[in-house]
C-alpha cells in the first residue's frame, strides 16, 4: 500500500475500535464517543422539559437542522433535506406521490441490484396500477449502463436506483442517466445510502430528483434517521399520500381536512420526528464534516485499490468492480462458506459481514489505519 497520507483518523473519538478491525461503514459505523453526551443531552432537555419547553427551544428546528447538514454533505442546497425515519420510508413517501392508475406513464426503472426494499416498495405499488421493470445484472456485481438505458421510454416515470450497490459496491454513472430520463420525461431517484459520506455527491449538479438514505453507516449515526432529498423546483409541484400533520403549512392550526401541504421540504415529513434519532447523528457529521469527504474519498480509493490488488494476488474472487469509477468504498470477496469466514474472522478480532453470491463485504472508513486493512487481509488470508 503506498504510505499512510496525513490525515487525522479521529480514532480516540471511537471507543469500539479497540475492540478490534471495524470494516463495517457499510452496515452500522461505529459509535462516536461524544454520542453519549449527546444523548444524555436529549434526556435533559426531556427531563426539563416542563420548565423549559424542549419542543419550543431546540426540538421543533431539528429536523430542519439536520436536514440542512446532510443537504451540503450531499452536494444539495439548504431546504431541499427533510429527514424521514429510515430510507424505506423516504422512498415509499416518493411512491407515494405518483398516480399510477391514472397516467400512461406508470413504469418505474429499478435494477437487481438494490437493496430488498425498493424491490419490496415497488412491488407493492403493482397493485396501484405502476408497472415495474427490473434491469438485470448477469454476473451479480455490475448493470450495463446501456441496459439501464434501453429500460427508459416514454411511459417511465422514475428511475429508481442505487448510486452504490450494497450488494456489489457497483457505483452507477449518474449523469447518462439523469440525461436520458431527462430525454424521456421521467424523474430520477438514487439510493444513496452506501455512498453518502464516502464519496462525493452532486445533488444539484446532477440534476437529480430524489436522493434517499440514512445515517447509520459511513455517516457515523445511530439507528436509526433516514433522509430524502427533492430537488427544491420540484418540491411543490407533488403531494405524498404517506403523509401526516408534520407536512401540513400550519401544523399547530390542528385543521380539519383537505390537506394543506407545507411550501418548504417539510410537506415530506409524516408526523413526530425521531428527537433520539437526531442527537444520536450530530456528533457523526461533525466529524464526517471536520475530516471532509474529499479526504474520505482519497483515503477510501486508496484502500479499495489495495484491497482489490491483494485478493487477486492471492487467486481469490473479487466481487467489485475493478473501475474506481465504477466501486463505491466497500470490496467483496468471494468465500465457499461466508456465514462461516465473518464468525472465524471475528474470533480473530476482524469485523466484515457477508451477503449471498458476493461473499464477504469488507469497507475500510478513514478511521481504520493502513496497518489495521494489511492485517485483516493477512488473517484472512491464513483463514483462506
Ligand atoms: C443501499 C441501501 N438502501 C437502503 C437500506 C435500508 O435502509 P433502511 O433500513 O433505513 O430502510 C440499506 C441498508 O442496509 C442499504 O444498504
Amino acid at each position: 500500500m503506498k504510505p499512510e497520507t496525513e490525515i487525522d483518523r479521529r480514532r480516540e473519538e471511537f471507543p469500539t475500535l479497540a475492540s478490534g478491525i471495524h470494516l463495517l461503514s457499510h452496515s452500522l459505523g461505529p459509535v462516536p464517543r461524544a454520542a453519549r453526551e449527546s444523548i444524555v443531552a436529549y434526556y435533559d432537555a426531556w427531563e426539563h422539559h416542563t420548565s423549559e419547553d424542549a419542543w419550543a427551544t431546540s426540538w421543533w428546528e431539528m429536523s430542519a437542522h439536520v436536514g440542512d447538514r446532510i443537504a451540503r454533505i450531499l452536494g444539495g442546497e439548504p431546504g431541499s433535506v427533510q429527514i424521514q425515519p429510515n430510507a424505506s420510508i423516504a422512498l415509499s413517501t416518493v411512491a407515494s406521490c405518483f398516480e399510477f392508475a391514472e397516467s400512461e406513464r406508470n413504469k418505474i426503472v429499478t435494477t437487481e441490484l438494490d437493496f430488498p426494499s425498493m424491490q419490496y416498495i415497488w412491488d407493492a405499488q403493482s397493485r396501484l396500477g405502476a408497472t415495474i421493470e427490473v434491469v438485470h445484472s448477469d454476473d451479480g456485481i455490475v448493470v450495463p449502463a446501456e441496459r439501464i438505458a434501453d429500460a427508459i421510454d416514454d411511459g417511465t416515470c422514475l428511475v429508481a436506483l442505487s448510486h452504490v450497490s450494497f450488494r456489489s459496491s457497483y457505483r452507477v454513472d449518474v449523469e447518462p442517466i439523469v440525461e436520458r430520463a431527462r430525454h424521456h420525461g421521467a424523474l430520477v431517484l438514487l439510493d444513496v445510502y452506501q455512498s453518502a459520506g464516502a464519496l462525493q455527491l452532486q445533488a444539484k449538479d446532477w440534476d437529480v430528483d430524489f436522493l434517499i438514505g440514512g445515517t447509520i453507516k459511513w455517516l457515523c449515526g445511530g439507528p436509526a434517521c433516514g433522509y430524502l432529498y427533492v430537488r427544491p423546483d420540484l418540491q411543490p409541484e407533488i403531494q405524498p399520500r404517506l403523509t401526516g400533520w408534520v407536512a401540513h403549512a400550519a401544523p399547530f392550526e390542528f385543521s380539519q381536512p383537505p390537506m394543506r401541504y407545507d411550501s418548504s421540504v417539510r410537506r415530506f415529513a409524516q408526523g413526530t420526528p425521531s428527537i433520539p434519532a437526531l442527537y444520536s447523528v450530530l456528533p457523526g457529521l461533525q466529524i464526517i464534516e471536520e475530516v471532509g469527504v474529499t479526504t474520505i474519498q482519497a483515503e477510501s480509493q486508496r484502500r479499495t485499490e489495495w484491497l482489490i490488488k491483494f485478493a487477486l494476488n492471492h487467486g481469490w474472487t473479487v466481487n467489485s468492480p475493478r473501475n474506481v469509477e465504477q466501486r463505491g468504498a466497500s470490496v467483496m470477496i468471494g468465500v465457499d462458506d461466508g456465514p462461516d469466514m465473518v464468525r472465524r474472522l471475528g474470533e480473530r478480532k476482524v469485523f466484515v459481514d457477508c451477503r449471498p453470491g458476493v461473499g464477504l463485504r469488507m469497507s475500510p472508513h478513514f478511521f481504520n489505519t493502513d496497518e489495521e486493512v494489511q492485517q485483516a487481509m493477512e488473517i484472512l488470508a491464513e483463514l483462506m
